[in-house]
């Protein structure tokens, strides 16, 4: 889960990295009252997911609580690379002297962590790491020692850190990787780290993301950090029955259990919808392994709520999972659904108690309901429904 940046200067603060004041608001008028409790020069940022805020317009400085307020009025809405403007932060104004670039994160491919800095921070690191890779710093972290002050000095020292300021910006290093390995992340960046007029080291800008992984078990408090508003409303219904279920742009829906066979089912949509109209599949849904006649419901009624589905295809090889309990679980969504169901079902079902699953499903004899041979078979009438 990636935070938005008022999310992360909390998890600063509580770490002890030094950041500034700032309050959220969610209007104009809220931006002005957290101006004035700020008080002076304040900035106001867009709390959007996305990196180039400053450049996309989405940062601005106010001198005083009525430039906030005309501040927030031109932030709020405004669309940065897709996301919606919903919130800003009133920051209070820091006097910047110079900026600077830290970074740790998880460096998958090296089975590591891995720190990036410069000296050269500010709003074109991305820039500055495609046209003069010399200036950002790569240095890795060994996961079980992390960054103590040494290691802290050894990457302030590889970003271009001189001996004055080297050991002032370790110090904050040391604390935003406690961040990182408090709070389970796989990457902690700030951007810019700056020293102020009076030679604080500030973090003025902060990107944290958690590992979900970690958040589940090790931090239940993270789940308060999730926007639920941001979530796609099928997403989040799904995840509130316990399904993996991710929403595709097509019109098949799929249900199918172990990741790997609903992977391949969405293939053989995709190539069997290339005959019919162009269909696609609309999700990708994984009941996995010894999936209740509840669990199946659940599937059935967020697929069949989504307004572009026009068939489903459900393919179940059965292992763990019984036919009969996935027969039964498409028996009693159809009943709960009742009148609201009216997209047509392809089911395809193999393996353990087979044949009492197809008789469950003939026995109910739903004329929404076709039972298909094999994987081909299914997907094929699958994606010449959803073209009807
Ligand atoms: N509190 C502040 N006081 C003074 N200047 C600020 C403050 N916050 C940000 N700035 C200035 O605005 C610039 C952009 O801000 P920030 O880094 O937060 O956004 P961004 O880099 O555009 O967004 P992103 O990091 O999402 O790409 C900073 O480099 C800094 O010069
Ligand atoms: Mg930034």
């Amino acid at each position: 889960m990636d935070l938005y940046e008022y999310q992360a200067r909390d998890l600063f603060e509580k770490y002890e990295v030094p950041v500034l004041p700032g309050i959220i608001a969610d209007t104009p008028e809220e931006a002005k009252a957290a101006a004035e409790k700020i008080g002076g020069v304040v900035v106001v940022k867009a709390q959007v997911k996305t990196g180039g805020r400053g450049k996309a317009g989405g940062v601005k400085v106010a001198k005083n609580a009525y430039e906030a307020y005309e501040a927030a009025k031109a932030i709020l809405g405004l669309d940065i690379k897709g996301h919606v403007v919903k919130r800003v932060m009133v920051a209070a104004g820091a006097q910047i002297e110079r900026e600077f670039y830290f970074s740790v994160l998880l460096d998958r491919s090296n089975r590591s962590y891995l720190s990036l800095c410069s000296v050269e921070g500010g709003m074109e690191i991305e820039e500055l790491a495609v046209t003069r890779p010399d200036a950002l710093a790569r240095v890795e972290v060994n996961p079980l020692t992390g960054i103590d002050s040494a290691k802290a000095l050894e990457i302030a020292r590889a970003g271009g850190f001189d001996d004055d300021l080297a050991p002032k910006v370790a110090d904050v290093f040391v604390k935003l990787y406690d961040v990182y390995r408090g709070e389970g992340a796989t990457l902690v960046e700030v951007n810019p780290l700056i020293l102020d007029g009076s030679g604080n080291i500030i973090a003025l800008d902060g990107k944290v993301t958690l590992d979900d992984n970690a958040s589940e078990v090790r931090h239940p408090e993270h789940e308060e950090l999730e926007d639920k508003s941001a979530a796609d409303p099928l997403e989040a219904k799904a995840k509130a029955s316990g399904l993996n279920y991710v929403k595709l742009d097509g019109q098949v829906g799929i249900i199918g259990n172990g990741a790997g066979l609903v992977m391949s089912t969405l293939d053989v949509v995709a190539y069997a919808g290339e005959k019919h109209g162009g269909v696609k599949p609309a999700n990708f849904l994984d009941i996995g392994g010894g999936a209740s006649a509840t669990v199946m419901a659940a599937g059935l009624d967020v697929i069949l709520g989504d307004a572009q589905v026009k068939s489903v295809f459900v393919n179940v090889f059965g292992g763990i999972t019984s036919c009969v309990a996935v027969a039964e679980g498409i028996v009693k969504a159809l009943e709960i659904l009742g009148d609201t169901a009216t997209k047509p079902l392809v089911v395809r079902l193999d393996g353990n108690q087979v044949d009492e699953g197809r008789a469950i499903l003939a026995a109910a004899n739903n004329p929404l309901v076709t039972l298909a041979a094999g994987m081909d078979e299914g997907a094929d009438k699958a994606a010449e429904l959803a073209n009807a």
